[in-house]
């Protein structure tokens, strides 16, 4: 056992604290070592540089005001400038649970992913893996700071709940204040940096952030090379093919990191495409990955992400097949309309999609986002409150709908089983207890200064 001892003005911390002798962790930078209460991670690092000490009290002061966000980061909370009387320079941060493990374990490969979808979990608990990674992001970003090093041994994550930690914040950017003090991990290097042209900053965060996002998504790297540009230097390889010569894999007309598998069902040793995705989540794709990847200004913001993951929750259905859960590929004809991971079919009766709108001054209405409704589904109460996104969990939440397919007249009815009266665009009230039919065209109102919502198919 070790003793550290704190500099002043660490955040709610003793004055010491004790350490396991062995690190769980071996690093480059410095060696993590976990406190014998295993309430605090340790990295002590092997040759810190003379201003680490005053570059780590000013991220430690930064993150005094983070509130609920707090809980998608390890933030540095205390500096160590002794161990066993030997002065050493360390940063603590809160232990992330053991219920977490790197990223990259449950989504290097599609095969961690079916090992995770055979101990229960489903494509849904990634796209909650991806949301709460662009929610960790875009809380630093939301503070003016980048982060420098995203990728997918950053972030702690626990598939079950879908919750994402991101850690090794000792390295943050604020522009001309705190230096980039590392260039991030090849494969999520934003080009301008690899090409030398760019130092690290929100904007190259947010091409590392899409990268990864699309990695939880897709299983895959979106941006992998295929081919050998500098056969004798590895380095400079990857240099130029994530660099100069990047290119999306699925880009229109360069072809260059195009793979076969990919649209093949990922059961059927496929790979999948950002085609599966809400037509909102492949824009931003498109912004990020091909007008954005030599523009940086051009790339989506890392809250626009977060906002496209969220809403992609009342799109999903799940599988009659291989029951996993998908996004509704209603934009596409019937026939095309197939699981993404086993390729079965979506059967008739298919599910309806609607537009949900929302009031806003002078009383006009503002498209916000499609929600795909089918049978036995509850219509949640969350998704007719104006300026809500989906929460992270649904388990508990209320309802003020049930949605089930009639045979007699071939469409679905949703019941309204809370306590308003809803108001169709013909005058028509529908009090509790009653149903209306979501035939096409149907719009109904749910109350003073809620949403609306509009059947589109
Ligand atoms: N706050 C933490 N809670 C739990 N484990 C942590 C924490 N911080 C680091 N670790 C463990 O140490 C490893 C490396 O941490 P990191 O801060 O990323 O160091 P490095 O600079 O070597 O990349 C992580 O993959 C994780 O296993
Ligand atoms: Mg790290």
């Amino acid at each position: 056992m070790a003793i550290a001892k704190l500099a002043p003005n660490s955040r709610n911390l003793p004055n010491q604290l004790t350490l396991n002798d062995q690190p769980a962790h071996h690093g480059g930078e410095g060696s993590v070592y976990f406190t014998t209460d295993g309430q605090y991670a340790v990295k002590i690092y092997h040759r810190p540089a003379s201003d680490k000490q005053r570059l780590l009290k000013q991220v430690l002061d930064l993150g005094r005001n983070l509130g609920d966000d707090e809980r998608f980061l390890a933030w540095p909370l205390g500096i160590i400038n002794e161990i066993d009387g030997e002065p050493t320079v360390g940063v603590v941060t809160r232990c992330v649970p053991p219920t977490h493990a790197p990223l990259y374990r449950f989504i290097y490969s599609p095969k961690d992913a079916i090992k995770q979808f055979g101990e229960g979990r489903s494509w849904l608990n990634y796209l909650k893996m991806a949301r709460s990674t662009a929610a960790a992001v875009r809380t630093i970003h939301g503070k003016g700071m980048a982060h420098a090093d995203i990728h997918l041994k950053n972030f702690l994550a626990d598939p079950e709940s879908g919750e994402v930690v991101l850690i090794d914040l000792d390295g943050l950017v604020v522009r001309g204040f705190l230096p980039p003090q590392v260039k991030g991990m090849p494969g999520f290097i934003a080009p301008e940096v690899l090409m030398a042209k760019a130092q690290p900053s929100e904007l190259t965060d947010r091409h590392s952030a899409a990268v990864l996002i699309l990695w939880i998504l897709l299983l895959r790297n979106v941006m992998l090379t295929q081919t050998c540009i500098d056969e004798d230097d590895e380095r400079h390889d990857d240099e130029l093919g994530y660099g100069k010569f990047a290119c999306f894999s699925e880009h229109p007309i360069e072809r260059r990191n195009w793979i076969s598998q990919i649209g093949i069902p990922l059961f059927r040793k496929g790979a999948l495409s950002f085609r599966m995705l809400t037509p909102k989540l492949q824009a931003l794709t498109e912004k990020a990955l091909i007008e954005g990847l030599h523009e940086p200004s051009k790339r989506p913001q890392v809250i626009e992400w977060e906002r496209a993951l969220s809403e992609a929750y009342d799109a999903l259905i799940g599988c009659p097949s291989c029951h996993q859960s998908f996004v509704y590929p209603y934009w596409l004809t019937p026939p095309l309309r197939q699981c993404p991971l086993c390729g079965s079919n979506v059967i008739p009766p298919f599910p309806a999609v609607l537009e949900l709108l929302e009031p806003r001054s002078k009383g006009t209405l503002v498209a916000l986002r499609t929600i795909v409704l089918y049978q036995g589904m509850p219509l949640f109460a969350d998704v007719v409150e104006p300026g809500r996104l989906p929460p992270f969990t649904r388990r508990g939440s209320a309802s003020i709908g049930q949605v089930a397919w009639e045979t007699n007249e071939r469409g679905y009815r949703l019941t309204n089983t809370g306590n308003d009266f809803w108001q169709l665009s013909s005058g028509e009230r529908i009090k509790p207890g009653a149903s209306v039919s979501l035939h096409k065209g149907a719009m109904i109102n749910f109350g003073n200064d809620k949403r609306v919502m509009r059947v589109v198919l």
